[in-house]
């Protein structure tokens, strides 16, 4: 069974998802992590993030696992062997991680791992092309967003609470610049599927939104 999740950087996707797993007792899938992972490594061995070549070649020699916690519901997240957890959050991974993820190759590829874990176990996966691309036929499909100023709020709280210091207008005009370059691209752009359920939290508590799909799942299953 698989609950696609997709939206906007910053709609609360992570956070309802790993909070729906928990009460199924689903595997979370956090997509995005392993496009940071690959744009970590990246800036690590000094690939560009327009070589597509490379970045395959790059992404071949790594390997990337979930470690599960036993007291937090976020995943740790190892490559190749390290524990990058914190790493793939910082401000340096968020200025080239679209760029990374726009190749053809490296999706493919990405896809490919994710799918195999849909093979293992249910699901809650969460991204930007997991309804349309990944698990087209997945049983419930949700497209979260909010609007721009909240999600730029809710991010700047992350921020915030891993050190960095950046002011909202900042970080609304990263978040714009991502999400822009995340729906114009070529292969696999951000989109609502059709038959994905949209779900606006702007001013919506965790636990409200939690609550609709909730019902959303009794309905689909
Ligand atoms: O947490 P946040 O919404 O900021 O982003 P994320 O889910 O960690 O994804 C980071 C980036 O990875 C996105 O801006 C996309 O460029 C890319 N991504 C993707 O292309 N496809 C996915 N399924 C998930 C993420």
């Amino acid at each position: 069974m698989i609950i696609a999740i997709d939206g906007p950087a910053g709609a609360g996707k992570s956070t309802i998802a790993k909070k729906l797993a928990a009460e199924l007792g689903f595997k979370y899938l956090d997509s995005g992590a392993m496009y940071r992972a690959l744009a970590l490594k990246a800036l690590e061995k000094g690939v560009n993030q327009e070589d597509e070549e490379r970045l395959v070649n790059l992404l071949e020699s790594c390997s990337i696992e979930f470690q599960p916690q036993a007291e937090n519901p976020t995943p740790r997240l190892i490559v190749n062997g390290e524990d990058v957890s914190e790493k793939i959050r910082s401000p340096r991974v968020n200025n080239i991680v679209s760029q990374v993820s726009k190749h053809k190759k490296v999706r493919e590829k990405l896809v490919a791992a994710q799918r195999e874990m849909a093979s293992k176990a249910n699901l809650v996966a969460e991204g930007r092309d997991i309804g349309s691309v990944v698990f087209p036929k997945a049983d419930l499909k949700i497209y979260l967003t909010a609007s721009l100023v909240e999600r730029a709020r809710r991010r700047l709280t992350d921020l915030n609470n891993q050190g960095h210091r950046y002011s909202l207008d900042e970080v609304k005009k990263q978040l714009a610049a991502r999400d822009k370059y995340d729906s114009r691209r070529q292969n696999s752009p951000l989109v609502c599927p059709s038959d994905a359920k949209k779900i606006d939290t702007t001013g919506k508590t965790i636990e409200e939104v939690t609550e609709e799909i909730r019902g959303l799942i009794k309905v689909a299953l």
